[in-house]
C-alpha cells in the first residue's frame, strides 16, 4: 500500500475521509505532494500548485464524490496473467480492489473468482488465496495460476499432448462439428481431450485445459457461446479482419497459450487453494480474513453456465449428455447459479449469512444490479456496521450485463 493509502482510515462517511486526507495532506510539503503523486501515477503535475496537487490525490485516492473516470495504474495490474475476455472481469479495477484491502488482512476468499485475474493480482500482492467459483474451467485457471505454485509443462508434455492418440474418441466431432469450431478443429480438441488426461499431474492438466480454454475462447465472435455466428463470422472478410485470431491455427494459439500461461506461474510461498463449489453450499466453511465477492450483476441475464457451456462440456467431456437448443448446452449438467435467477435478493441474504464470520467484506456491484443499492445496503447492514462505498463511473462498456456505459461501479467495504 502507498503511503496516502495508509493516510486513509476506513470510515463509513466519505466526507470525512476527505477531509481528513485533505488536512494531513495539506500539511505536506510540495515535494512531498510530488512524491504522492508519483507513487499513484500522477505525471505531468510539477508545475501545479500545492492545492491542485492535493485536489489531484484526493480524486485518485477516493473518488467516491468525483466525476471523473477511473483510470488503472497499469503497473500494478496483473502483468503476467494471460489477458483474459471473461464477462464482468474486474481487470480494469485490480488496483482500485487492491488499493483498500486494510492493513490487517492476510488471506482472502474470492468467492466468485471468473476470469481467475483478481485471485492472481492478491497472490502476486502476497495474500494467502482461496479461489472459488462455480464453473470447471474458472477453477482449472486458479488451480493452474493461483494454487499452483512451481509445476509447467514441459516441451515433452507439449509434444506428447498434440500427438495422434489412437485411443481418442469422437464426441466433440460428432456433436459440434460446424456449430464453433470445424471439423479438423473438433477432432483436434478430441485427440487434445484425450491426451490432457494421460498428463500425470493436476496441475499440468490444469494448465493445459486453462490454456485450450483460453484458446476456444479466443477463437469465436464476441467470445462467448450464446450464439452460433462463430464459423459464418469466419468467412467474412469484415469480421476476421478485425478479428484475426478466429481465423488462426487452433494448433498455434494452444501452443501460444502454453507458454503465457507457464509463464504466468509464480510462488507466493502461501498455501493458495481453488475451489469449484456453489458459494451459497460452502462459504461458511473457509476461514479468512476477508472474502471478496464479485457477483454476477444482471439478474436472470447473467447465466455464467450458458455463457460458457462449450467449454464445460469440453473440460468434462460430458459424451453422455442430452444437449439442448441450437447452442447445445448440456442443461442437466450445468448448475444453474441463484444469482442468475429471480431469487437473487434471496442468493444474497443466504450468501451474507454464511460469510457472516468472515470480518472484512469487500463486495463489488453496479448501479444497474439487482437489487438496488439501497436495498443492498440495507441488507449487508444485519452483518457489518460499517460500510464505506467507493464509486467509479464507467466510460465504456466493459462487458458483463451490469456494466454499460454510464453505470456506475461500487466498491463496497464492509466490516
Ligand atoms: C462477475 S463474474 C466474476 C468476475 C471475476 N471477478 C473476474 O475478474 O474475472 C461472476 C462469477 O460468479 C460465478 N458464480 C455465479 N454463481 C456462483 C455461485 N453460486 N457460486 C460460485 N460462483 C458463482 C460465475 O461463474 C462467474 O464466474
Amino acid at each position: 500500500m502507498t503511503e496516502v493509502k495508509k493516510l486513509i482510515s476506513i470510515s463509513t462517511d466519505p466526507t470525512i475521509i476527505n477531509e481528513s486526507l485533505k488536512m494531513k495532506l495539506s500539511k505536506l510539503t510540495k515535494k512531498e505532494l510530488l512524491v504522492e503523486c508519483d507513487k499513484l501515477g500522477i505525471i505531468k503535475c510539477k508545475s501545479k500548485s500545492k492545492d491542485e496537487l492535493i485536489k489531484l490525490i484526493d480524486t485518485k485516492t477516493n473518488n467516491i464524490n468525483s466525476n471523473t473516470d477511473y483510470e488503472p495504474i497499469s503497473e500494478t495490474v496483473a502483468i503476467r496473467f494471460p489477458m483474459p475476455q471473461y464477462l464482468g472481469s474486474k481487470t480494469k479495477y485490480i488496483d482500485y480492489i487492491l488499493k483498500y484491502i486494510p492493513d490487517d488482512v492476510d488471506s482472502i476468499l474470492d468467492a466468485f473468482s471468473g476470469s481467475g485475474i483478481v485471485s492472481y493480482a492478491f497472490k502476486q500482492h502476497n495474500y494467502r488465496i482461496l479461489s472459488n467459483d462455480l464453473l470447471s474451467y474458472n477453477s482449472v485457471i486458479t488451480k493452474a495460476l493461483v494454487e499452483n505454485q512451481n509445476i509447467k509443462l514441459t516441451n515433452e508434455d507439449v509434444e506428447m499432448l498434440l500427438y495422434d492418440n489412437p485411443l481418442k474418441e469422437n464426441f466433440i466431432e460428432r456433436e459440434f462439428t460446424d456449430l464453433y469450431y470445424t471439423k479438423d478443429e473438433c477432432v483436434f480438441l478430441d485427440n487434445l481431450h484425450a491426451n490432457i488426461l494421460k498428463l500425470d499431474n493436476e496441475y499440468k492438466r490444469a494448465l493445459a485445459f486453462a490454456s485450450i480454454g483460453r484458446t476456444l475462447i479466443r477463437k469465436i465472435l464476441f467470445a462467448y457461446f450464446c450464439h452460433t455466428k462463430a464459423i459464418e463470422y469466419r468467412k467474412n472478410e469484415k469480421h476476421w479482419k478485425r478479428n484475426p485470431a478466429i481465423n488462426s491455427d487452433i494448433k498455434v494459439l494452444f501452443r501460444n497459450y502454453v507458454t503465457e500461461y507457464n509463464n504466468a506461474v509464480i510462488n507466493n510461498q502461501k498455501n493458495n487453494l481453488s475451489f469449484n463449489t456453489n458459494i451459497l453450499v460452502s462459504a461458511d466453511t473457509f476461514e479468512v480474513d476477508l472474502v471478496y465477492m464479485d457477483p454476477p450483476y444482471g439478474g436472470t441475464h447473467s447465466d455464467y453456465g450458458s455463457y460458457y457451456h462449450f467449454i464445460e462440456t469440453y473440460i468434462n467431456y460430458w459424451k453422455d449428455e442430452m444437449l439442448f437448443n441450437t447452442t447445445k448446452q448440456p442443461k442437466n449438467k450445468l448448475i444453474k447459479s441463484k444469482f442468475a435467477t429471480k431469487e437473487v435478493v434471496q442468493a444474497f441474504e443466504e450468501l451474507f449469512e454464511k460469510c457472516k464470520h468472515i470480518k472484512y467484506w469487500m463486495i463489488s456491484y453496479n448501479s444497474n444490479a439487482t437489487p438496488s443499492k439501497d436495498k443492498f445496503v440495507e441488507m449487508i447492514q444485519k452483518y457489518k456496521k460499517n460500510i464505506d462505498i467507493k464509486e467509479i463511473n464507467l466510460s465504456n462498456n466493459n462487458g458483463g450485463m451490469g456494466l454499460r456505459k454510464g453505470s456506475k461501479e461500487y466498491l463496497f467495504i464492509c466490516y
